[in-house]
């Protein structure tokens, strides 16, 4: 059979072998990628978050994918330090968790990441103090409430979203790293998005889009800078998740529930420097990639002017 095999390839023309060579090496490419997709998504065991310290800090933990970021961690065994900005809801989330995960400790830090950044920043470096702080997930974000030309993005929100999704990461990660150096260990998960990573262009979207490429960028260059000192950045790159920022209630195959997505993301923290860990968002990424920028950019253009449309309704029946 195999020397039936070679005597028919010998017979062919060079061209035609070349071409069976270049789809052989195609084809290998894509089970490789293939088996190693089904084993990260599937396979690989999650990380023993407990070595990289008992400590965890959250980043706007009282609601969405923060707030299952920390019943999940709490799950695990971890301390938290929750830093968030109503005083309420921060009591409310850690009574809860105290409900489920009666040993774990849980410090409260309140900081309005769009009000006195510094002060806020102080106030965490005073409660992480000592602590063996060996988790930190930069979470907290906004976005728009509705898509938007550039030029209507007002002041506030303007000052909001560069504050509170760089200026936030940025200096949280800079008040917690010093002591992960010391101590040779630690993880830190960015949460960056598919709007700056997986799509082309976010159009009427443009700010916060922008603020996501800068954490994505900022985590792979922290990624590089710290890997030989034992500490592991990620960038994680969410789609759709059901939360209020997403203003999608409903979970689905495409749109994960938070815990959903939390339960996901624990199992890549200390893997690659940037990833997406809902499986089926790697799909998307994937038919993303696929197809050309410029039917990506005009879908894209199309989607966010109608949800302009119907922002701009609801405000209009907010006024009357
Ligand atoms: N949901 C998605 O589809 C999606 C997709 C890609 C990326 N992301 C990213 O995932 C992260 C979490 O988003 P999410 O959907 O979970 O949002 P969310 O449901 O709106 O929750 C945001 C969290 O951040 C807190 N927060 C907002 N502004 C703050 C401020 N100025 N100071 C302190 N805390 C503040 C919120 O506090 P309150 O409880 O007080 O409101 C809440 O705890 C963000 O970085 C977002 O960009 C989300």
């Amino acid at each position: 059979m195999a020397e039936c095999i070679y005597h028919q390839l010998k017979s062919q023309p060079t061209w035609i072998l070349i071409l069976l060579s270049l789809g052989s090496i195609s084809l290998l490419k894509l089970s490789f990628s293939i088996i190693i997709w089904v084993y990260v998504n599937f396979i690989r065991p999650g990380k023993n978050l407990k070595k990289y310290g008992s400590w965890a800090l959250i980043t706007g933990p009282t609601d969405g994918i923060g707030k299952a970021f920390a019943f999940q961690l709490a799950r695990k065994g971890l301390n938290l330090v929750l830093v968030g900005r109503n005083p309420d809801k921060l009591k409310e989330v850690s009574e809860s968790i105290k409900s489920k995960s009666g040993s774990t400790q849980i410090k409260n830090v309140v900081v309005d990441f769009s009000g006195d950044l510094d002060d806020g920043v102080s106030r965490i470096k005073e409660a992480i103090e000592g602590l063996d702080v060996g988790l930190l997930i930069n979470n907290v974000g906004v976005s728009y409430p509705y898509a938007r030309f550039f030029h209507e993005v007002d002041e506030k929100l303007l000052s909001d979203l560069i504050k509170v999704n760089i200026e936030g990461t940025t200096k949280v990660t800079q008040a917690v790293l010093p002591a992960m150096v010391k101590r040779k260990k630690g993880a830190i998960v960015n949460i960056g998005s598919g709007a700056a990573i997986v799509i082309p262009s976010d159009p009427l979207y443009s700010v916060y889009a922008a603020t996501k490429a800068y954490v994505d960028q900022f985590s792979r260059c922290l990624y590089v800078e710290y890997k030989n000192s034992g500490i592991d950045v990620q960038c994680q790159v969410p789609l759709y998740v059901a939360t209020k920022m997403a203003s999608i209630k409903r979970s689905s195959f495409f749109v994960p529930s938070t815990d959903g997505y939390a339960r996901a993301a624990l199992r890549w923290i200390g893997y690659e420097p940037r990833c997406t860990p809902y499986w089926p968002h790697s799909i998307l990424w994937a038919l993303a990639n696929s197809l050309p920028e410029s039917a990506i950019d005009a879908w894209r253009l199309k989607f966010c002017l109608a949800i302009r449309k119907r922002g701009q309704l609801k405000d209009s029946k907010k006024i009357e």
